[in-house]
């Protein structure tokens, strides 16, 4: 039996455009090109746990429009479980992306339907939760629902992942005492810890203050310089896998989602992180967020000797 794994958080449908360059303030550019892309980071962790090996359970909202049927039917043709992703009125969530020749990207989020999963609504769906072995959660859905999950997420005695993103303000103190795993970047390290991250030392510095202020563990993604893993008693830094960067969206996302699908397979930490840093490669050489994870015989190809 595959471990189950549930993504309590957000669906996106992304717009986007490359450009040569991102855009200065006030200014117009001429773009490359055009896509629509199913996304939101709720739902690019659930699709790399699924296309990496877990049974996954969704919980969150889509819009009564067109982007909504889409966002849904791209979960369930990965074998995701739907029947707590809710439709509501209005919008669907979308992301305005702009990636540029070096592969980095700007990204402006109108979250929609996303705002709508209320932690009442989250009670609606606890079988859900108590059916899987480990709960991922982000923050693009209210934070009030994000505190609730964690919290039930903790006395159901499940492995709780949260990746603190889009983060640019410390986080509830009480939240921490129930997260097994904190899986911020380094602009997301340095939000909640209060230390820039630009180094591996000043990395260890907030993954220290983090699991002072109560994560259990903390995995700070560090891009192309792979990451950092502190467990309060001592470090590890793991180089990423060298790739050819052709866009960067939702390596991130592909990261957790492949970190907690080999988690919940009963890998070490260890392994399990170089699992998700390989996925998380992988998903930088194409462009896009759910088409860029990779399958897992992808990475198992990577990984061969
Ligand atoms: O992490 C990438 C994601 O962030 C995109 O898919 C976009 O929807 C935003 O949520």
């Amino acid at each position: 039996m595959p471990a189950k794994v549930v993504v309590v958080g957000s669906l996106n449908m992304d717009l986007v455009t490359r450009a040569s360059r991102l855009p200065k303030g006030g200014e117009t550019l001429i773009g490359e090109s055009f896509s629509v892309v199913s996304g939101g980071k709720g739902a690019n962790q659930a699709v790399a746990a699924a296309r990496l090996g877990a049974q996954v359970s969704m919980i969150g909202c889509v819009g009564r429009d067109a982007y909504g049927d889409a966002l849904r039917a791209a979960l369930l043709a990965e074998q995701i479980d739907c029947q707590a992703v809710s439709t509501v009125d209005g919008s669907s969530g979308v992301a305005l992306i702009v990636v540029d020749d070096n592969s980095q990207n700007s990204i402006v989020i109108v979250p929609g339907a996303n705002g709508a999963l209320t932690a009442d609504q989250l009670k609606r769906f606890d079988p859900v939760l108590q059916a899987a072995d480990l709960l991922i959660c982000q923050l693009e859905v209210p934070d009030a629902t994000v505190g609730h999950a964690l919290k039930r997420g903790r006395e159901l005695g499940k492995i709780v992942i949260l990746n603190p993103a889009p983060a640019s303000r410390a986080l509830p103190a009480h939240w921490y005492g129930s997260i097994d795993y904190l899986i911020p970047n380094e602009s997301e390290a340095a939000a909640l810890s209060g230390v820039a991250v630009d180094s591996l030392d000043t990395a260890q510095a907030a993954a220290t203050k983090l699991i002072a202020m109560g994560a259990g563990k903390v995995i700070i993604t560090l891009g192309a310089q792979g990451s950092l893993f502190a467990d309060g008693n001592s470090f590890q830094h793991f180089p990423a896998p060298s790739v050819k960067a052709v866009d960067t969206t939702a390596a991130g996302d592909t990261f957790v989602g492949g970190f907690a699908a080999a988690l919940a397979a009963g890998k070490g930490e260890a392994e399990a992180i170089r699992f998700g840093q390989v996925a998380a490669a992988l998903s930088v050489t194409r462009a896009g967020a759910q088409p860029s994870i990779p399958a897992l015989s992808d990475v198992q190809a990577f990984q061969a000797p």
